[in-house]
């Protein structure tokens, strides 16, 4: 288990600049941080020139080493606003060990009230800032900001991106070496596009040689204040005596880029389609949503109120990876919509119900940082739920409950989205490099790509039927509020939920039924609902003066989950299930074999499903993902993670165990 890192430790000096008790250095220069990153980090890139040349659509993505206050990201966003063409967009990733807490960023970035406008956007964004992978979209999705929080040794090996422009600005290599070291120089090679350039404040000799011997030709130039002499250079490859980096194998590799018109349509407007059609209309592409009722939200995404809740790991998982970067992703998201009516961050208690649950919460604190979550004992989780309970828990205080059409509404506000509703698409066809969304005989929209986020019913297309999805019937109940439940201050969880009322109603949830086809709400299943509630709390069953309901006169809906077997949503390009089999028979003898053959892609084709019971969490952050596939852009989750939703994962473990 790592340890958890606490957030930066501040000391600020008489002019209010911070300054890093850990390693005994400034953030920024003395004589004037602001002078000093535009002279090291945009002007030595040249990002003005290359900002002014990109063209609508185009894209420049800068890396950095060390995020600090953010000043050298909000300079550059800055140039960028200044320079670039409307439909150009920024990608900045950025890797910080010991990110500033909310507060301490605030603080720091009063110092430059030029760049108010964007810092103001950036702090309203800075929430849940976790550990891993941690993407903000800023200016309507014309910047898009991926930090990386953890140790960069750790966290850059982990990224899948091509960086036109790096800025090293990870403290003075005397004060702290590990941030320029042969080992972290070779990441950055690795992840440079042919002829990135790079730039840096400080001009040590052997921080100069080790980027040489990576592959950089570094140059000392005059420097700015009291810096006498900085280094600037560019990429020339990969040096030939070192051994070149692992090819990613071809059953992961990215889909050539399609050219043409960015046109696509998503069929389905649940939490999946909307997310998908939403990451695409930011990057410019023209979505056709394509929904079989009479408006979006109306199947597992249209329940009154759904829970963001971390179902985490303390061993790192892929799927607890995805949970912290999707709930981060979520909540920012929602920051956006209206609090009360749409969503509510009144935190999240998940009880101590058994020993063994009691044991899971203690491993969790032990991996996770207080600000995601920490335990409570029975006063305390008493005092922030508002009710009485029987057991503490773990408190998730950044958590809450969603309202999800809202959040599917928010999403496709987009101008570049069309919505398209009683379209029920039953059959694809490619015909002349398009895909044709087809209802019987009528030919209902065709595009280049198409993404399909209609839960199971993916599976009706002979192209993604080999998908193991499955339908898990799931029923919620809804309980009127009382005077007396007003008092419920938080979403409390043991073996179900139940949040604060929104709009005069509590939701309780939620049943699972792996049987059942039919939506109409049962009675037992109501009352098995209720029984989850006295788990929860006997003194929220009375105030909620359930004995005074009749079981007929319980109120709910049921719908679909729709999940994978390992859990992990399924999201990416899909291939041909036939030439795959083919094309890597081979790992059926040796699951060890590379055959250098390309994946036979279906061009074009691109699912985001099998979100399961968590829908909230994962379903926004995976447009982002489709969206980095589609685009060929740097990927929003670490590589093992993507690798891990990919949709070729099945087809892949069914050669290797030969089923
Ligand atoms: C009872 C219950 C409680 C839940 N509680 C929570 C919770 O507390 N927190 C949480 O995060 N998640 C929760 N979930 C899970 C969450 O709701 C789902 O993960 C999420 O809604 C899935 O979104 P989706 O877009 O993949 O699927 P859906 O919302 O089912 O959307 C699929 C859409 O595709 C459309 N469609 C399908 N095929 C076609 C076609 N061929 N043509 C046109 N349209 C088509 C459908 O009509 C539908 O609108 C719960 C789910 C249930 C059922
Ligand atoms: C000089 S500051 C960066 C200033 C920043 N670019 C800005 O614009 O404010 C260096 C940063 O590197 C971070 N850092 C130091 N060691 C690190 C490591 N091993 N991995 C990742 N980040 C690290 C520090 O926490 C600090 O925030």
């Amino acid at each position: 288990m790592k340890p958890v890192l606490p957030h930066a430790q501040l000391d600020w000096d008489d002019q209010g600049r911070p300054y890093s008790r850990v390693f005994d250095d400034v953030y920024f220069s003395d004589q004037s941080g602001l002078d000093e990153t535009r002279y090291v980090f945009i002007e030595q890139n040249r990002l003005a020139e290359r900002f002014a040349a990109l063209p609508e659509g185009g894209r420049l993505v800068i890396g950095e080493t060390g995020f600090g206050t953010g000043l050298n990201f909000l300079c550059a966003w800055q140039v960028f606003e200044q320079h670039a063409a409307a439909g150009a967009r920024l990608h900045f990733v950025s890797v910080e060990k010991y990110p500033l807490s909310p507060a301490d960023l605030q603080r720091a970035l009063a110092l430059w009230p030029g760049l108010k406008v964007f810092a103001d956007q950036l702090l309203a964004q800075y929430v849940a800032i976790h550990q891993g992978f941690q993407r903000l979209t800023l200016d309507n999705g014309r910047v898009t900001l991926t930090l990386l929080i953890g140790d960069a040794l750790e966290q850059l090996p982990q990224l899948d991106a091509r960086i036109d422009a790096w800025f090293l600005d990870g403290f003075a290599p005397a004060k702290n070496p590990d941030m320029w070291t042969a080992e972290l120089f070779a990441e950055l090679a690795r992840l440079a596009a042919p002829g990135a350039s790079i730039s840096t404040f400080t001009s040590t000799g052997w921080v100069r040689r080790l980027l040489n011997a990576a592959g950089f030709k570094m140059k000392r130039i005059p420097g700015i204040g009291h810096k006498w002499e900085i280094l600037r250079g560019e990429f020339l490859g990969w040096p030939q005596e070192t051994p070149a980096p692992a090819q990613d194998k071809p059953w992961f590799a990215r889909p050539a880029p399609l050219t043409g018109e960015r046109q696509a349509l998503v069929i389905g407007a649940g939490l999946a389609g909307c997310a998908s059609a939403a990451s695409l209309a930011a990057r410019g592409w023209q979505v056709t949503l394509l929904e079989r009722h009479d408006a979006i939200a109306q199947e597992a995404s249209g329940n009154p109120q759904g829970v963001l809740y971390l179902k985490l790991s303390a061993h790192g998982t892929a799927l607890s990876q995805m949970i912290v970067s999707g709930f981060g992703y979520t909540r920012r998201l929602l920051e956006h919509l209206q609090r009360g009516s749409d969503w509510d961050d009144c935190g999240v208690l998940q009880l101590a119900f058994d020993a063994k649950e009691a044991e899971r919460q203690m491993q969790l604190t032990a991996a996770f940082a207080p600000d995601l979550l920490h335990l409570l004992d029975q006063p305390e989780a008493q005092a922030v739920a508002g009710i009485g309970l029987a057991h503490g828990g773990l408190f998730y205080p950044e958590g809450g409950w969603v309202h999800p059409p809202a959040l599917c509404q928010w999403q496709t506000a987009h101008p570049n989205v069309q919505l398209h509703v009683h379209h029920d698409v039953l059959e694809l066809r490619k015909v002349d490099g398009q895909w044709q969304a087809w209802d019987g005989e009528r030919l209902l929209a065709s595009a280049p790509v198409v993404v399909l986020a209609g839960a199971a019913d993916i599976q009706r297309f002979p192209e993604s039927a080999g998908l193991p999805l499955k339908r898990i019937r799931g029923q919620i109940t809804r309980l009127a509020q009382t005077p007396q439940s007003r008092a419920l201050g938080t979403v409390v969880c043991a073996e179900g939920y139940v949040a604060p009322a929104r709009l005069g109603e509590h939701t309780l949830g939620a049943s699972f039924d792996f049987k059942s086809d039919d939506l109409t709400p049962t009675t037992a299943e109501h009352l098995g609902n209720l029984a989850m509630l006295e788990e929860i709390s006997h003194d929220l069953v009375a105030r909620l003066a359930i004995d005074r309901l009749t079981p007929e006169s319980l109120q709910g809906r049921a719908a679909f989950r729709c999940t994978s077997p390992d859990y992990l949503p399924i999201v990416g390009p899909l291939a041909d299930a036939q030439s795959f089999a083919q094309a890597y028979a081979a790992l059926s003898k040796d699951a060890r074999q590379v055959p250098n053959v390309a994946c036979p892609w279906l061009d074009g084709l691109y699912v985001n499903s099998g979100h399961g019971s968590r829908g909230l969490i994962t379903a926004p952050l995976s447009g982002e993902l489709l969206a980095a596939w589609l685009d060929n852009e740097p990927l929003p989750l670490p590589r093992s993670v993507a690798e891990a939703c990919h949709p070729n994962r099945f087809a892949l473990r069914r050669l290797i165990r030969g089923k």
